[in-house]
């Protein structure tokens, strides 16, 4: 409850406008090649990780209108392997805003385009910073939290953020 109060005082005091997750959300579907894996057929992490990144950053740059750039990529575990020939299918969401930081969180999900099964291979919880032309950080829209599951992943994020920040590298 208190956090809800710490979080409307905040709206209420800035002209900075909000949006809601919805409308920065972002699918991308992606083909894996040959050249994606190793001799194997099992596609790289690397991979996985650099499209995760890249439709993180469709999210962070949707939700700010501005550039914005990875700080921070949470531990990612790969659940399932992904092989040459499948689909993976990218969805994120933009869970939390501080000031200029925005917390986006990834399913990464590859489909077997043959049997038409589809499994999770990985999630991650990627943060990026809006930067200025000057490639300051600036403010971001606040959130407007329209459903239930906006709000818990708002909470939820926010005490990730909190982590983060006290194990942060300067
Ligand atoms: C983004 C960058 C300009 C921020 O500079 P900075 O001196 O760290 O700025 P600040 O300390 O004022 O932090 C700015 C915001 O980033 C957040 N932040 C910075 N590092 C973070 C981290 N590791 N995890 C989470 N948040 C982080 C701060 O909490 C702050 O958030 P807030 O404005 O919402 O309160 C600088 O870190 C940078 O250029 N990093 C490289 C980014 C990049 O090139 N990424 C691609 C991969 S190499």
């Amino acid at each position: 409850m208190d956090e809800n109060i710490e979080y409307l005082e905040l709206k209420m005091s800035t002209n900075i406008p909000e949006k809601s997750p919805s409308e920065s959300h972002a699918e991308v579907i992606v083909r894996m090649f040959p050249s994606d894996a190793n001799p194997a057929g099992n596609v790289f992490g690397g991979e996985i990780l650099k499209n995760i990144d890249m439709v993180a950053g469709i999210v962070a740059q949707r939700h700010s209108q501005s550039n914005a750039v990875t700080v921070s990529l949470d531990s990612v575990n790969f659940l399932k392997p992904v092989f040459v020939g499948n689909v993976l299918f990218l969805n994120a969401r933009i869970n939390y805003v501080h000031n200029s930081s925005m917390e986006i969180e990834v399913k990464a999900e590859a489909e077997d385009i043959v049997t038409g099964i589809r499994t999770v291979t990985a999630t991650a919880f990627v943060t990026f910073v809006a930067l200025g032309q000057n490639g300051k950080p600036i403010p971001v829209p606040h959130l407007s939290l329209k459903t239930d599951e906006d709000r818990v992943k708002f909470e939820e994020g926010k005490f990730r953020m909190e982590t983060r920040l006290q194990n942060r590298q300067k």
